[in-house]
């Protein structure tokens, strides 16, 4: 290493997405953001695509300060349910609404006592997109939707919602899909139309079903400890790089969300909105894993109320 390079501050950000997708888009601008401000004080190097291990590994060695960022969605429910509430099934009335949420009261409410609990904190909200549903069948009502062998994250809230559902929830790390799929061993999954465009799943999953049934809500967080040894002017030129990376990704989404269709399409995916009755049936179902939030959020009705003020009148 270099005397030059062995001045600056090291900090890695681990993230589990590929090259290209939102949640890479985002860490990498927050490095630049951040490096740029404080002219080269920090080495901010991000490691995406799980190449410092998968999503759970990264988020112990964050709380351990053996790294000291990483990029996750709810998975840290796990350490702190209400953060499961980032992804709360059928809540939002689209990508606006949302983003007015995690910049507002909704945002707060679910942080509140998080960083005391697991030695992180939350810097922001990256949206990845809307999870839609892709198939080797086709689906064309909720009943189509029974018995299939779905992919799901390991996350209490995800294997609710596919119970609820009446599919076989298959929980397995988001790296493992590509094979999974390939060698049979489940009929699809859902994710992000991010996820489905960059892992081409519809070359094996013909049928993409748009369900958009979950946001997913992947985020910076930070090791308590460095973040508290951060210099008072450091520490704000990091709140800032997260914001202004966040507000970046919002935009980014909002426009890959609108050429997705069309990008999937001229793939040969089969892509289709669910009915009136399959999206009411959705809705049934995605309020059916709210009871999990009733019983280990204590603020949980709280939350959900709060996203309300944020719908357009
Ligand atoms: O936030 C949920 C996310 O971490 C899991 O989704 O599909 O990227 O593993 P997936």
């Amino acid at each position: 290493m270099s005397a030059q390079a062995a001045d600056k501050i090291m900090v890695k950000i681990a993230g589990m997405k590929p090259e290209g997708e939102p949640e890479t888009v985002g860490m990498k601008l927050f490095a630049k953001y951040v490096m740029e401000a404080t002219k080269g004080k920090y080495d901010v190097r991000v490691y995406p695509n799980s190449t410092l291990g998968k999503e759970d590994a990264y988020i112990a060695q964050t709380r351990k300060g053996i790294i000291q960022m990483c990029a996750t969605g709810t998975q840290t429910g796990s350490l702190f349910p209400a953060m499961a509430m980032l992804e709360t099934p059928m809540l939002y009335d689209d990508l606006d609404h949302a983003h007015r949420a995690m910049n507002g009261e909704t945002f707060k409410l679910i942080n509140k006592g998080f960083p005391e609990k697991s030695g992180l904190t939350m810097l922001n909200a990256f949206p990845l997109g809307f999870r839609h549903f892709y198939t080797k069948k086709e689906v064309k009502s909720v009943d189509d939707l029974k018995g299939l062998r779905m992919r799901v994250p390991n996350i209490p809230l995800y294997i609710e919602f596919a119970k609820q559902l009446g599919q076989s929830g298959q929980a397995m790390p988001f790296a493992e899909v590509p094979a999974a799929l390939d060698q049979g061993v489940i009929d699809g999954g859902d994710s992000p139309f991010s996820d489905i465009v960059a892992l081409k799943m519809y070359e094996i999953t013909k049928n993409i079903t748009l369900s958009g049934h979950i946001l997913v809500i992947h985020s910076l967080y930070i090791n308590n400890d460095f973040y508290k040894s951060l210099p008072a002017e450091d520490k704000k030129i990091f709140d800032d790089a997260a914001k202004r990376s966040a507000e970046d990704v919002w935009k980014i989404v909002a426009e890959s969300e609108k050429k997705a269709t069309d990008i999937i399409t001229k793939g040969g995916g089969k892509v289709s909105s669910p009915t009136p009755e399959f999206r009411a049936a959705l809705v049934k179902a995605g309020q059916g894993t709210w009871k999990l939030f009733y019983d280990t959020v204590p603020n949980a009705k709280e939350i959900l109320a709060s996203v309300d003020q944020y719908r357009k009148k």
